[in-house]
């Protein structure tokens, strides 16, 4: 195998800083850009004499070109995730994702950077009209008013960028749509923490079954893929992704967020009663990815939601007390 020299944006994050971990393992230079807004090079405290890190805004052109330069490949990560987010600071979710975008492709066209990997998202598919959803499935913004959407518009022109300057500026440009990953240290702010620092609260109460208080019915489905799957999938679409494609990355185990509740109920040996919610605006009712084409590159992701989630529950279980005051279990 060759070595090269990555530059990885958000590689601080959840997802970013296992990629980092894996190209360093597999003996790569790495260069990390992050600003550490939700990351935090912490999560790669044990390996940070052997990457390069670079605290610096995606937003600025100067240093994006700087870190940039001498990198055979940018894997672009960097963006505000976090549904909460798209709700309250729609501005700042397009301003890092436009801005970011448009840094990146700028840097590696001035230092002729040959190969684009960029973080998409399965948000792009909205209300997809079919499940399983494959790449080919038209994306879309269901109403421009509703501020969720800034996330998905951010991530299309994203794509819409890196395919367009990719056909004529670049060797490889690979697009890859993660959904729904899920790992211990995943952040605060997504359904399996919440689920599990709640349900840990609500278990003090000696009350069996546990009322579960949720949004919407429960009815609404995810395919979640735990982080070391996602890994694989995502290290095949970097070694082996094809010139303008795009990768979905997930699992095609489709579960209600009942299920998920009544799983997250398990870990703690307790039976769930869900309390159904008003649903969030503009949410979407299923998901679950066709994998077919990352399958046919070589990709079998090997954990259930069954084996994930005890090792995840048992992680925010063991950590709760690191939870930001305002993500405790009123939350959700
Ligand atoms: N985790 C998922 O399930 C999922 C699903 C779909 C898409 N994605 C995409 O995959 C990528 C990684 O996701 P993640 O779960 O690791 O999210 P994350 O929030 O943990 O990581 C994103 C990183 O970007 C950094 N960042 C944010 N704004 C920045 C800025 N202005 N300048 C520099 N760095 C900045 C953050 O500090 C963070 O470390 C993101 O692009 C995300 O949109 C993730």
């Amino acid at each position: 195998m060759n070595s090269k020299t990555y530059l990885v944006t958000g590689g601080a994050g959840f997802c970013g800083s296992a990629l980092v971990r894996r190209l360093v393992q597999d003996g790569h230079h790495v260069r990390v850009l992050d600003n550490q807004s939700r990351g935090s090079a912490r999560r790669l405290s044990d390996i940070k004499h052997d990457f390069e890190f670079v605290e610096a805004d995606i937003r600025d052109a100067e240093v994006v070109q700087r870190a940039t330069k001498g990198a055979d490949c940018v894997c672009h990560l960097a963006f505000v995730n976090g549904t909460e987010f798209f709700y309250t600071k729609p501005e700042l979710v397009l301003e890092v994702g436009v801005k970011g975008i448009v840094n990146v492709v700028d840097a590696c066209l001035k230092h002729g950077v040959g190969e684009l990997v960029l973080a998409s998202s399965s948000e792009v598919y909205q209300c997809p009209p079919v499940i399983p959803t494959d790449e080919r499935v038209p994306l879309s913004i269901p109403d421009p008013l509703n501020p969720r959407y800034s996330y998905a518009a951010g991530k299309i022109i994203s794509e819409m960028m890196a395919i367009n300057y990719g056909r004529t500026h670049f060797q490889r440009v690979v697009i890859f749509r993660p959904h729904n990953v899920y790992g211990p240290d995943m952040g605060w702010e997504h359904v399996v923490p919440q689920f599990v620092l709640r349900m840990r609260e609500l278990c003090q109460e000696a009350a069996n079954p546990i009322r579960f208080p949720i949004q919407g019915a429960g009815k609404e489905t995810r395919s979640f893929v735990f982080i070391d799957d996602f890994i694989d999938g995502l290290m095949l679409v970097i070694e082996q992704g094809e010139h303008l494609s795009i990768y979905n990355i997930g699992t095609m185990e489709e579960i209600t967020i009942e299920e998920l509740a009544r799983l997250v109920g398990e870990y703690f040996c307790r039976k769930v009663e869900i309390v159904p919610g008003a649903p969030t605006r503009g949410g979407t009712p299923r998901r679950c990815p066709d994998i077919t084409l990352l399958a046919g590159l070589g990709y079998q992701p090997r954990y259930s939601l069954r084996d994930g989630l005890p090792i995840v529950a048992k992680w925010y279980d063991e950590n709760a007390h690191k939870a930001p005051k305002s993500w405790t279990a009123e939350k959700g």
